[in-house]
């Protein structure tokens, strides 16, 4: 049984990941300092799979710590989730950001380094690309400027993923998500933003179950069919099958560089009227809203070319826009 670390396994993505790697059966380490989730996420995974993961509980930007995990663990693959996330927070509170982010990643590669392991995955943003010059965007677009020390930190972690793996002769694997929504069908993990949420849908679920009184629509003189933002809304299921995905192409030596990059999205993109259209719809609900004006930041347009994960990755999103925010809506219920 081929062992995986996955570090911020109990976070959004990371649980569903954690989730897809036991369905498919590997072995499963977790590292998470609880930063940003709660210790009962173990036992949902567990109730989901049948199977409880190896759970270790400290910061990765402790280097002692790191060092004394691998050396009681062997693990074939690693898959890092670890980080800050928050774009507006990530303005606010810059050398943390930084520091979380980069020490955290550097930490891991050393380890690496010194113990000849290989088969890396990184969790990367669309937001590299910035507001991209066409649609769809390709992995050949340019990566602009970041906007945010958030997407900073995902640009820098790329770079220094690439530069080690040029010197230390490893394989890894970035793949850039596009928006990823959604829970699972169990309705036992989802998405927990923690104090008012940022991102659209958990906005919408908690405007629909009362937690907040209206949802802002932010823009609606973007220069799209319906004048609001256009994202690429992509189910965290199929999110997390695109790591086992890349993952067995890192195991199955199936890579064409020792350093590659796919984007991950479905390849369409919804307005913010479409998703909210979309929403009323599944969830049976109506939804309190209205137009403000943009938010500082916002990119008009952003949906993937899958062609490269299609391709390469055999790997394709399954699920519509409607299946995840049914499953967020589901999730939000049990809140
Ligand atoms: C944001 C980040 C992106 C990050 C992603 C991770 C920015 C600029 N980008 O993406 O780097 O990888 O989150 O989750 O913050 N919207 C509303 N009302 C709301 C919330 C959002 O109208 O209350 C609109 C936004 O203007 C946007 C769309 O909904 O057009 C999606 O917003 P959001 O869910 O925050 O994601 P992004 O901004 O695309």
């Amino acid at each position: 049984m081929k062992k995986i670390l996955v570090t911020g396994g109990l976070g959004f993505i990371g649980s569903h990941t954690v989730v897809e790697l036991q369905n498919e059966g590997f072995e499963v380490l977790i590292i998470d300092n609880l930063s940003n989730t709660t210790i009962d996420v173990l036992d949902k995974i567990t109730s989901i799979t049948q199977i409880k993961p190896s759970f270790f509980n400290f910061d990765l930007k402790d280097k002692t710590a790191v060092q004394d995990f691998f050396n009681s663990n062997d693990v074939d693959g690693i898959i890092h989730f670890a980080a800050y996330k928050a774009v507006g927070e990530s303005v606010h509170i810059p050398l943390d950001y930084y520091e979380n982010n980069i020490i955290s990643l550097t930490n891991i590669l050393q380890e690496m380094k010194v113990r000849n392991l290989s088969n890396f995955i990184f969790s990367s943003s669309c937001t590299v690309y910035g507001q991209a010059d066409e649609l769809p965007i390709t992995e050949n677009a340019p990566v602009k400027p970041a906007e945010s020390p958030y997407g900073n930190s995902k640009k820098i972690n790329e770079e220094i993923i690439a530069d080690a793996v040029k010197a230390h002769k490893f394989k890894a694997i970035s793949l850039r998500y596009f928006n990823p929504i959604g829970a699972h069908a169990s309705a036992k993990i989802g998405e927990l933003p923690i104090g008012v949420p940022q991102n659209l849908i958990p906005f919408i679920t908690q405007t629909a179950a009362g937690i907040r009184h209206e949802l802002s629509v932010f823009g609606s003189d973007y220069p799209t069919p319906d004048g609001t933002a256009i994202r690429d809304y992509i189910h965290v299921v199929d999110l997390a099958k695109a790591h086992i995905a890349a993952l067995n192409r890192l195991l199955k030596n199936q890579q064409k560089n020792n350093y590659e990059v796919f984007n991950v999205g479905t390849g369409k993109g919804s307005s913010v009227l479409e998703v909210i259209n979309a929403f009323e719809k599944v969830s049976k609900t109506k939804l309190n809203y209205k137009i403000v004006g943009r938010r500082s930041g916002d990119i008009t347009a952003a949906y993937a070319d899958t062609t490269l994960a299609n391709n390469e990755l055999k790997w394709k999103a399954e699920l519509s826009l409607e299946d995840a925010l049914l499953a967020a809506w589901n999730w939000q219920k049990t809140l």
